[in-house]
């Protein structure tokens, strides 16, 4: 009789076979990086680096440790790598512990603006209680206001500039940044997530030529395990050759114990994929599928933020109907098979916790192989789902908030409407095996 553990993986299996997933930061890995995740790797201690290790047996570890760097070196030409980072935020504390002392000064993207908590997020978060952190927003048009950032960096003088996004639409000009950086001599990193795949697919400008350090999760769109990798630039490494060295010590000892050397081999595995010519193909896809989806919804009346989208995720406005309406939404969806998070919108007139937007992503259903038609039919769902549920206004008494959002999910989830919706969606979703190659 197998466990329940083994029951439930198989439900999810199942749950994401039948469902449409549109939440822009999962993907799903080729069957060969999930071989290596479960292997014998995972029971390994390397504490250390390659060659310098705390611990005996690390012969072949260190060779796949080395083999991950210099294909990262070699995929993004770039002079050094470190891929131990346990995941993203951890990449980021260690750049920062790396580059900073406790109380400097970092500048980022406000949260609310598409910026990431880890970029200076203040009160709650690492990066904005040990660091004083200055926060920079969007103009009218919702797009970075540079202006506006080199005032602010004129005014406060940050030590660190972090660029990187997180529900921003529209592409990032890197020249922009480093101008702003090197106005007040900042340190200038870019945490490129989201859109890694999109860079090396060419789809989106590479920061490589403008920036000191890159970081990036590999578990995005560069279709990797859950793990993150730390570049330092050729720029970086002139302005001080010890980049490196401070960057890996910030990892260990200065945050982390022993890395996950099956992450480690499956990130060296995924940056073999990606430079496949089906890798390409699949983000060339995951575009077109964004720029379909994105027009289909507003051919629905639906607004986006920015009006469409130029990279890989688009951010719905839900105000034109009601403030507060993203959770409502977003729940809606999921009984109806489409599964994506409620995000805040710019200016967002409501609250992070109710917030009036929806962040909808196109890396996994593109890698599941669905193609424009399918963003048609998605769009055109996620519609009907909106009609469904735009009269369920968020009450303005707080306190009546979270009895309200109840109330509505107790009658979500018997909802008609949205259940025969979700038995089209089923109907679709499951002729897509859960990973292809190129999107096809
Ligand atoms: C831009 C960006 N940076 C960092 C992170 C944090 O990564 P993780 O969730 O692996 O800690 C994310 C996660 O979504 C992200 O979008």
């Amino acid at each position: 009789m197998p466990d329940i553990v083994f029951e439930l993986i198989k439900e999810e299996e199942q749950r994401q076979k039948e469902k449409v997933g549109l939440i822009p930061s999962e993907n799903n890995i080729s069957p060969d990086v999930s071989a290596v995740l479960s292997s014998c790797l995972s029971s390994k201690y390397s504490e250390g680096y390659p060659g310098r290790r705390y611990y005996e047996g690390n012969q072949i570890v260190d060779k796949l440790e080395n083999l991950a760097i210099d294909r990262l070196k070699e995929l993004f030409q770039v002079p050094h790598a470190n891929v131990q980072a346990y995941s993203g935020s951890p990449a980021n504390a260690a750049i920062m512990f790396a580059l900073l002392e406790p109380g400097e000064t970092l500048m980022g993207l406000q949260l609310g603006a598409g910026g990431h908590l880890t970029h200076g997020h203040p009160k709650v978060t690492f990066s904005g209680k040990y660091f004083k952190s200055v926060q920079h927003g969007l103009d009218a048009d919702d797009r970075i206001d540079f202006e506006e950032m080199l005032a602010l960096a004129y005014e406060h003088r940050p030590k660190m500039i972090i660029t990187g996004t997180t529900s921003y639409p529209f592409i990032l000009d890197f020249a922009r940044f480093q101008e702003v950086a090197d106005a007040v001599g900042a340190w200038l990193v870019a945490d490129i997530s989201h859109i890694t795949g999109l860079i090396i697919g060419g789809e989106h400008p590479s920061p490589v030529p403008y920036v000191d350090v890159i970081m990036s999760t590999t578990h995005k769109t560069f279709r990797g395990p859950r793990g993150a990798m730390i570049l330092a630039t050729d720029r970086g490494l002139a302005k001080d050759p010890q980049l490196g060295s401070k960057i890996d010590k910030a990892i260990i000892p200065g945050l982390q114990g022993g890395p996950h050397d099956a992450t480690t081999a499956g990130i060296a595995l995924a940056a073999e994929e990606a430079t496949r010519p089906e890798f390409k193909t699949y983000v060339r896809q995951i575009r077109k599928n964004a720029d379909t989806l994105a027009a289909t919804l507003m051919a629905e009346g639906i607004k986006l933020v920015g009006n469409g989208t130029e990279n890989h995720l688009m951010v719905v406005d839900l105000t034109p109907f009601s403030e507060g309406l993203g959770t409502q939404a977003a729940f809606a969806m999921d009984i109806a098979g489409i599964y994506a998070n409620r995000n805040v919108i710019p200016n967002e007139p409501c609250s992070p916790f109710y917030p009036s937007g929806l962040r909808l992503g196109t890396p996994l259903v593109t890698t599941r192989g669905m193609k424009e038609a399918e963003m048609e039919k998605v769009g055109r769902w996620i519609a009907r789902v909106i009609d469904i549920v735009k009269g369920e206004t968020l009450p303005i008494d707080k306190k009546e908030r979270g009895p309200f959002i109840k109330t509505f999910k107790q009658k979500a989830v018997t909802n008609p409407e949205l259940l025969a919706i979700s038995e089209e969606v089923k109907a679709m979703a499951s002729q897509f095996p859960l990973f292809t190659w190129g999107g096809e």
